[in-house]
């Protein structure tokens, strides 16, 4: 099995730490480089084209690929947070963020309400990180703080109803979802099986 399909089956938090334990090393060159990789710049740009502002929040921040994303456009505060401590470690080598977390985004976090915007690349996926997340990052968000995550369409089942509930009760508003590929053409004869994975750039901000 490859990492990547290792890594879309995870069946819980053991098993998450152990996999990203292993794959700290080879993640940037051996996945990300490898299959050409979008996700990250998807959702840089998206986030600064809607106008993104720090102090910002990167969850899932992994080895660092989305906020390198967002440096090519935005000088201000980026904090990673991350569940494994390895992955962390890859990321502390880039030297792009002001801190870094490690922490399960799916609990309360150990952070206060100074957010004003939260992005997040790969993690809201098959194997991963669901909309539970949801409470412990508005309760990390500042009024009006503007959120940028990919969601992997294998799992939107598991969001479209957790959004509209968000918005019915009125703790976000201006949804929008934006198509995208999660690969570009070299996925193709690297991993067939996953090449034409889409995904959304679910963008909202916090009531
Ligand atoms: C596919 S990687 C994405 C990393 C990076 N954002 C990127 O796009 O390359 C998913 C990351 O989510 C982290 N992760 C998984 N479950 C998590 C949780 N419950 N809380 C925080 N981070 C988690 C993993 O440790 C891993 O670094």
């Amino acid at each position: 099995m490859t990492d990547l399909t290792s890594a879309l089956a995870l069946t819980g938090p053991e098993a998450t730490l152990k996999l990203y334990r292993d794959w700290a090393d080879s993640y940037d060159a051996g996945f990300a480089e490898r299959l050409d990789y979008r996700l990250p710049a998807h959702v840089a740009r998206a986030f600064l084209a809607a106008g993104g502002e720090g102090p910002v929040l990167d969850v899932g921040a992994g080895t660092g690929l989305c906020a390198a994303a967002l440096r090519e456009g935005f000088g201000g505060e980026i904090d990673g947070l991350d569940v494994s401590a390895e992955m962390l470690t890859k990321a502390a080598e880039k030297g792009i963020y002001r801190a870094l977390i490690r922490a399960d985004v799916t609990k309360s976090l150990p952070l206060p309400r100074v957010y004003r915007g939260i992005t997040s690349s790969g993690t809201f996926t098959a194997g991963h990180v669901g909309p539970e997340a949801f409470g412990p990052l508005l309760a990390v968000a500042l009024p009006g703080c503007l959120f940028a995550l990919s969601v992997n369409l294998r799992v939107w089942d598991r969001f479209a109803p957790a959004l509209q509930a968000l918005q019915a009760e009125g703790a976000i508003t201006d949804l929008q979802d934006l198509p995208v590929q999660v690969y570009g053409a070299a996925a193709q004869a690297q991993d067939p099986a996953h090449a034409d994975d889409r995904a959304f750039i679910l963008m909202f901000r916090a009531a």
